[in-house]
């Protein structure tokens, strides 16, 4: 088999004092990669600080051997730091992991502004502060990796959590056109979105499945993708209790109007089924090609979409 090449690459991981950053740490430490350990050691709200947390890991790494600083910098208000202090220690940043994060869960009907833009402001304008201060970097030596954590939650969404999981989706969308962006620099930007036990799940899962959803089994995606050897960018991974898996979007064939009177509610509603028959399906990896889509609805002969006048749409549409 292979070997994954990350000795002496320099990663920066946000929010490595426990959970899965500190397993990601371990990994890394462990393989010979230069580990900078960021926390500000708060509270899963986000409030307080320590330095134990980064200090503990740091420790860790350095008793088995590897190579490892601490940084307590806050990810949204000094992100400079946390660049300085690998650069400084290390001469360089190769992988950035964003993967600090805080919860702020209410039902959408109590979420604050306040609460909300706090979340918004860790995981994603963290991020991206992070990521952009990297990026000169990166271009400059011509490699650097990036993985975005997201969340089902962002995916799919979860009760209580809108300002989490906007946050979470805005990271995919970031991680996607970031890849576009860094490609013929060899900066290969990827999202994953786990499961696994942590002080984020602790409180909302029985400790019988939390066993089985350990950061170990977190941790090899993530050194995978921040390698030499990866080769793919732009992805979005789940990955739990030892499941590996790709996410893609998928759009269905969808039903083709002609470019005449039949736009209107009434025909959306006759091709309803059409519009989402997911029978064959397509997978978008890029804009749409508009022009493609022009030209053919102008050849389409006439049809009799839209004939069907409905008086209400009120119980018939939702
Ligand atoms: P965790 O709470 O153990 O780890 C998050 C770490 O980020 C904490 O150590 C915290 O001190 C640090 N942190 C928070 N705000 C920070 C800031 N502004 N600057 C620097 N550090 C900061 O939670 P866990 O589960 O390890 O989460 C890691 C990432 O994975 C988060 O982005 C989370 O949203 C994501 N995630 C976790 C899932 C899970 O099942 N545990 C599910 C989906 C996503």
């Amino acid at each position: 088999m292979s070997e994954v090449t990350l000795k002496d690459l320099v990663v920066i991981i946000t929010g490595a004092g426990g959970g899965l950053g500190k397993q990601y740490a371990l990994s890394f430490g462990a393989r010979g990669a230069k580990v900078v350990v960021n926390d500000l050691g708060g509270t899963l709200g986000g409030s307080g600080t320590s330095t134990k947390a980064a200090d503990l890991v740091v420790e860790e790494i350095v008793k088995n051997g590897g190579q490892a600083v601490a940084n307590y910098d806050n990810v949204v208000t000094n992100p400079e730091g946390i660049v300085k202090t690998a650069v400084d220690t290390f001469g360089s940043v190769h992988v950035l992991i964003n993967n600090a994060g805080i919860l702020k869960d209410s039902s959408f009907k109590n979420m604050s502004e306040k609460d909300f833009q706090a979340v918004l402001d860790v995981h994603l304008n963290g991020a991206f502060r992070l990521t952009k201060l990297c990026w000169p970097i990166f271009r400059d030596q011509r490699f650097g990796r990036v993985i975005m954590t997201t969340s089902p939650a962002g995916l799919y969404g979860n009760f209580g959590q809108t300002n989490y999981s906007a946050a979470k989706l805005g990271l995919v969308g970031l991680a996607e056109t970031l890849a576009r962006e860094g490609a013929k620099y060899n900066i290969k930007v990827n999202a994953i979105a786990p499961l696994a036990k942590s002080r984020m799940t602790e409180t909302v899962m029985p400790p019988d499945v939390l066993q089985r959803l350990l950061p170990e089994k977190v941790a090899p995606l993530v050194l995978y993708l921040s390698s030499v050897d990866c080769d793919c960018s732009g992805s979005i991974f789940e990955v739990a209790a030892g499941l590996f898996a790709q996410i893609r979007w998928e759009r269905s064939e969808g039903a083709l109007f002609k470019p005449d009177e039949s736009f209107t509610p009434e025909a959306i509603l006759n091709r309803y089924p059409e519009i989402t028959d997911f029978e064959n399906p397509q997978h978008p990896t890029q804009l749409n090609d508009y022009n493609r889509i022009i030209e053919q609805s102008s050849k389409l002969p006439a049809n009799d979409q839209g004939s069907t006048k409905i008086t209400s749409l009120k119980d018939k549409v939702v």
